[in-house]
């Protein structure tokens, strides 16, 4: 999809579909009454017969016979000006993304920017627009014969206020397209099945990102893991036929001087919870239990896009979970990087394993930020469900910090807490530390967990087991926290 942004009036341009907004009560947006006065009332007359309420989200598709230069009208209800947030109002384009589909249209203009949104400013509406027609016209239909059809839109005008806004909302429609790219390469890598995406093929997708874009790429293979005696990995892999890789990859937009954001990602490409098995039912959702490393995929691929002046390195340690007869036993005790010993009570509980030995090999990048992301806990979903991200983090300025990303890009995070009154939950009569700490507060005794590998570092921790993607009938990957992130990020950059 190509996006153009023009000032010039919407009412006079020569498009397949005008896309106009209408509050509720008939109450027109500037574009929508420039609109009624050049096709002589008409959406006057439409709003008189009942036709147009304006009500959330109500579409209606009107063909112009050539009173104007578009060829057909959709026209948008946005419901309540008082009460429309960024939420609502990227339902209603997701609404409005679905129905183009369904027409011949190729190129359309919007105006929904227009639109009055409580916490969104005009650039911000118009990113948004860019992501939900992205969203609504990603399918994952890789994996089979018949494709689904989703129309043939090219290009999308939008609208800016003036000439001075005009810059400010492209540059607001790259990050919107940058995002978007990132948000669909870890829908792809998420929604991939266990026996195609591997540890392996993460590693290759890897390199395709270094050709791509220019990143540095190195793959840390189960030999080299040895040396570096990460014990806590190589256990989890232990079990499995495929073999585990911590891939390295390096986006450098500033100095070599300037200290990198580091992102690791959970990148279990299937979680069967190992001697510790978990039961049957929605076993296939643990393929999704990499989500965390697509993340990293995804926002490297949207900061390399964006050219953002800064450096972020991501680490994505990957491997399968499986029950065998090498596979990590409960009350194994396993050595991890950082020298400190594990008992493993409970198989299941791998992310962390994997984590903490990723966490003790970011020290080597001096980074100025740790963020890890894994869909960890199955207590998060418990406690947050699937509207925020659990957040964790040693250090109040950086929590605050990706709160704000969450609230400005609409990718929400919640902090919790990581007390030390959690940490005796993870004492061990024969180890440093124990895997699991019992029944209450799993999320934060998980991160808790991980908090013993980052004393000095500037850490933070999101559980996106609730958030990065929807089980039943909508099975799928949200791409989440791609969109997060890559706030934080050009947040920073630009700080
Ligand atoms: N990958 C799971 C967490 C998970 C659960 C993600 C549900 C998405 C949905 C993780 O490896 C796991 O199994 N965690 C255990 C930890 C427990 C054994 C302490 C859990 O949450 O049950
Ligand atoms: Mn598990
Ligand atoms: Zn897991």
């Amino acid at each position: 999809m190509k996006y153009t942004v023009k000032t010039t009036n919407f009412a006079n341009i020569p498009t397949d579909c005008l896309v106009l907004g209408v509050y509720i009560g008939s109450k027109f947006t500037p574009s929508a009454t420039a609109t009624d006065r050049a096709t002589k009332g008409l959406l006057t007359k439409l709003s008189k017969q009942g036709d147009i309420s304006g009500a959330c989200g109500n579409t209606l598709m009107v063909p112009t016979n050539d009173l104007i230069p578009a060829k057909r009208l959709l026209i948008v209800g946005l419901g309540d000006p008082k009460t429309l947030d960024s939420e609502e109002f990227s339902n209603i384009l997701k609404v409005v993304g679905t129905t183009l589909q369904n027409t011949g249209s190729k190129n359309i203009a919007i105006t929904l920017a227009e639109a009055k949104v409580k916490d969104r400013s005009f650039e911000k509406r118009s990113r948004l627009i860019v992501e939900s027609f992205a969203r609504s016209y990603y399918h994952f239909d890789i994996l089979k014969k018949t494709k689904s059809k989703i129309g043939n839109l090219e290009k999308i005008t939008l609208l800016a206020q003036s000439t001075t806004s005009a810059a400010t909302v492209r540059k607001s429609v790259a990050e919107g397209q940058a995002i978007s790219k990132g948000v669909k390469l870890a829908c792809d890598l998420a929604n991939l099945p266990g026996n195609i995406c591997t540890p392996t093929y993460l590693a290759t997708q890897a390199r395709k990102l270094q050709k791509s874009h220019k990143l540095k790429v190195s793959i840390v293979n189960e030999q080299q893991m040895k040396t570096l005696k990460m014990g806590s990995l190589l256990s989890v892999s232990k079990g499995s036929r495929e073999q585990a890789k911590l891939i390295v990859m390096e986006y450098h937009g500033a100095p070599k001087t300037s200290q990198p954001i580091v992102l690791i990602g959970k990148g279990l490409t299937f979680d069967a919870g190992g001697i510790s098995i978990k039961p049957s039912g929605n076993m296939d959702e643990m393929k999704y239990d990499m989500c965390g490393g697509a993340s990293v995929f995804g926002t490297l691929l949207a900061a390399a896009e964006l050219k953002l002046r800064m450096n972020v390195v991501g680490i994505v340690p990957s491997s399968e979970n499986l029950p065998d007869g090498a596979a990590n036993k409960p009350g194994d005790i396993v050595t991890s990087m950082s020298g400190q010993t594990i008992e493993i009570l409970n198989t299941d509980a791998e992310g962390r394993l994997i984590l903490c030995d990723a966490i003790t090999y970011s020290r080597r990048f001096k980074p100025a930020v740790v963020i890890d992301i894994a869909t960890l806990t199955g207590a998060c979903v418990i406690a947050l469900g699937d509207p925020a991200s659990g957040l964790f983090s040693n250090n109040d300025q950086l929590a605050e910090e990706i709160l704000r990303s969450g609230t400005t890009s609409g990718d929400l995070a919640w902090r919790l807490p990581v007390w030390k009154q959690y940490q005796k939950q993870l004492e061990s009569p024969f180890a440093d530390i124990a895997n699991i700490g019992g029944r209450g507060a799993g999320a934060i005794t998980a991160a808790c967990f991980l908090s013993r590998f980052t004393d000095d570092l500037n850490w933070a921790h999101l559980d996106i087991a609730g958030t990065a993607y929807h089980s039943g009938s909508q099975k799928g990957a949200t791409g989440r926290p791609v969109n997060l992130l890559t706030q934080f990020l050009i947040d920073r950059a630009s700080a």
